[in-house]
């Protein structure tokens, strides 16, 4: 038994400051070398609790929870391709999140589409209100905490600053969230808290680190304990070509251990495969990983929450978002389960629905979510390019039910076969690689399709 690092995704619109947070952390913990630095995973960062301690400071006094977890997992999830493939069975695969926003710029696209997914999946979240030390006249003072740099702003610059957060808190309100700035928050099970800071100068991190901490604490009793030799689950980040090792999948560990040699069960777009592992590979310490062949460093085993790089045979087709696990002697139940598993994603179909498309599980799951919630019907949802049995399957809607004949594609191409298909048709298709964006100009389509 052991309680591992909690999983927190850092979620928000491009460009809002999410990978300058984790620098200016992961900077803290190499300048603090004797703390014992941070250990880098595949598309993961781990922060070791006395780092965590060294930034906070007496922030964290009255936390138990310091105790008892090895630090924090972090998740950066580049612009909009990845979070959606951040699933495990029955929800996200982060325990936590970090709303990032630029509170100079508000609510964007991808924030609401962030938002959207930690409602589906219920998962606990702060708000980082992101670049406060661009508002006209801030003083920064370098790694402050916000409670120490605030007091130390002139008065107009603090109102500016609480006007920029009750925009925040009035934009989640309408999306039937209830929030206030953290230090004015009365009832932390019932209000998330909104933490202003600067991911370039430090300050307010503290206070930031100090909220997932309380979050961790309130929410996450059982969830971190694991038993160190179960079989692995993992979620599946990426396939890839790796030069000098092939095909590759990158893979977060949230439970178990998975060890060289281990048989692992995967899924492709309509299998359930069954594989040897090869090599498990951890990426280098940050210094070494210039040189291309010292990027990766082999290891036997890698015990939960972990990011891993796996080298095994038949590979290639598995897909993003899609589970792992390690099977010791129950090969068949394993397969049953992980079956289930992307069943659950696959609605109950119509007759007569829109035809959804989407490049990941998660984005399917995501995508038919939300088209659930405005009831909308849905004759067909698979990952995948637009085919021409898509467009086929549309225009017969069309014929009877012209406002659910069309295609809904989240992050996929149209093969040509397809597109030769649409141009004998006036098919309606709807492509972005915004969620919200879809169901937005659905719905906005509809309305003036009603009039
Ligand atoms: P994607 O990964 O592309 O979605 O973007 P991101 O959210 O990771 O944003 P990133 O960290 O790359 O930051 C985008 C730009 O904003 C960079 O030029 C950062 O230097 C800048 N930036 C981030 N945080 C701050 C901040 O707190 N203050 C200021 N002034 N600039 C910031
Ligand atoms: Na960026
Ligand atoms: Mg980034």
């Amino acid at each position: 038994m052991k309680i591992r690092s909690p999983i927190v995704s850092v979620l928000g619109h491009v460009d809002h400051g999410k990978t300058t947070l984790l620098d200016f952390i992961r900077g803290s913990a190499i300048a603090q070398k004797e703390a014992g630095g941070i250990t880098q995973h595949i598309g993961a960062t781990e922060i070791p609790m006395e780092i965590i301690e060294n930034i906070c400071g007496r922030f964290l006094d009255k936390l138990e929870i310091k105790e008892t977890i090895p630090g924090l997992f972090f998740i950066d999830t580049p612009g909009h391709e990845a979070f959606t493939t951040l699933r495990k069975r029955g929800g996200a695969l982060a325990d936590l999140a970090i709303l990032m926003v630029d509170l100079n710029e508000g609510f964007k696209p991808q924030t609401y589409e962030a938002l959207n997914i930690l409602k589906m999946y219920k998962t606990p979240f702060v708000v980082a209100a992101n670049k406060m030390d661009k508002i006209y006249g801030w003083q920064t003072h370098q790694g402050e905490s916000f409670s120490q740099t605030y007091a130390k702003q002139p008065a107009n610059v603090q109102s500016a600053l609480d006007n920029q957060v009750y925009e925040l808190v009035g934009i989640l309100h309408r999306e039937g969230f209830e929030s206030e700035r953290f230090d004015r928050v009365e009832n932390f099970a019932r209000q998330i808290s909104i933490i202003p800071i600067s991911a370039k100068s430090g300050e307010g991190i503290a206070e930031l680190l100090t909220m997932l901490l309380g979050l961790a604490q309130q929410y996450l009793k059982e969830q971190l304990q694991i038993e160190t030799d179960a079989p692995a689950k993992g979620t599946i980040l990426e396939v890839k070509e790796e030069t000098g090792l092939g095909t590759t999948i990158d893979a977060v560990i949230y439970d178990g251990i998975i060890r060289k040699k281990d048989t692992i069960v995967l899924t492709t777009q309509d299998d359930v495969i069954t594989t040897k592992i090869r090599s498990l590979l951890k990426p280098n310490a940050l210094e070494e990983i210039r040189e291309a062949k010292k990027r990766f460093k082999k290891v036997d085993e890698v015990v939960a929450a972990a990011g891993i790089k796996i080298v095994a045979p038949n590979i290639d087709k598995v897909m993003s978002g899609s589970p792992l696990r390690v099977v010791r002697d129950d090969l068949s139940q394993v397969q049953e389960e992980i079956l289930h598993e992307i069943d659950d994603i696959k609605v109950d179909t119509d007759e007569m629905g829109v035809i959804v498309k989407a490049d990941t599980l998660g984005s399917l799951e995501a995508l038919v979510n939300m088209l659930q919630e405005m009831e909308v019907p849905i004759r067909a949802a698979d990952i995948g390019d637009v085919s021409r049995r898509d467009v086929v399957d549309a225009s017969i809607v069309t014929q009877e039910d012209d406002l659910h004949g069309v295609i809904i594609a989240f992050n996929v191409k149209i093969l040509p076969s397809a597109a030769e298909e649409i141009r004998n048709t006036d098919l309606k298709i709807f492509q972005a690689n915004v969620i919200y964006q879809l169901t937005e100009d659905y719905q906005e389509w509809i309305r003036t399709s009603e009039e």
